[in-house]
């Protein structure tokens, strides 16, 4: 099974377990993307929701889709929120960010009563650090920021999009992408660090919000591990 089919397969399945009546948070990026695209086909077929999106990209597939939303502003909780990792362990604990919507995410992440993290077998993970830590950041004095990281340990460059500008996030903020070595990465305690820089809104590590987990196999096979 290609990526792209365990995706669609993982997504597909999350989108089966939204029930009517929810306030249902939508995650961002290819993964996510797919359980959006199967809450359209079921809104369309007569499931009644109002959803929420991590993302001006989400939000746009959702709406164009015929899915009800609402603006957060409006939303005292959500009832369940379905996203994707780039890497995930076995205590559920995450790197996020690829997308670039690291701190919308985590908002809406940490507004649910329950998230759904949907992941393909790539993403899975002994220990955090083999991807690279997205860390949303101010404009403001952002080279400054860089350097203040630096002297702590953790590098990393910019994002950049494909004409080379800095990549901008939906809250007018940069990503700095930080490399990580995963045999000193100790997530707690570099999240604490990172973020007591001041011009670091926010990392893309995200700790106790994942309850339940969908995996998707390259041979087929699907596990959700509770
Ligand atoms: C976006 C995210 C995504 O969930 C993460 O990057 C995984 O993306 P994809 O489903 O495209 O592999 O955190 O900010």
């Amino acid at each position: 099974m290609s990526i792209d089919d365990i995706k669609c397969k993982i997504g597909t399945l999350a989108g089966d377990l939204v029930q009517n009546g929810m306030t249902v948070g939508l995650g961002t990026g290819t993964t996510a993307f797919y359980f959006i695209k199967r809450l359209m086909e079921r809104c369309q077929e007569g499931l009644e929701i109002q959803a929420v999106a991590s993302s001006t990209a989400s939000l746009k597939q959702a709406h164009d889709g015929g899915i009800p939303m609402i603006d957060i502003e409006n939303v005292a909780s959500i009832d369940l929120t379905v996203d994707s990792a780039d890497e995930i362990d076995r205590q559920k604990q995450m790197i996020k960010g690829g997308g670039g919507a690291l701190l919308r995410e985590k908002i809406v992440a940490t507004m649910s009563k329950e998230m759904i993290v949907i992941v393909d077998e790539t993403k899975l993970s002994e220990k955090l650090g083999r991807s690279k830590l997205p860390v949303e950041i101010v404009p403001f004095a952002h080279h400054y920021t860089k350097s203040s990281l630096e002297k702590l340990g953790y590098s990393g460059e910019f994002r950049r999009t494909a004409q080379g500008l800095l990549f901008m996030t939906d809250n007018g903020n940069l990503i700095l992408d930080l490399k990580l070595d995963p045999a000193s990465t100790n997530p707690r305690e570099d999240h604490v660090r990172i973020r007591e820089i001041p011009g670091v809104v926010e990392t893309g590590f995200f700790f106790d919000l994942a309850q339940r987990v969908i995996i998707g196999y390259k041979d087929g096979k699907v596990q959700i591990r509770d």
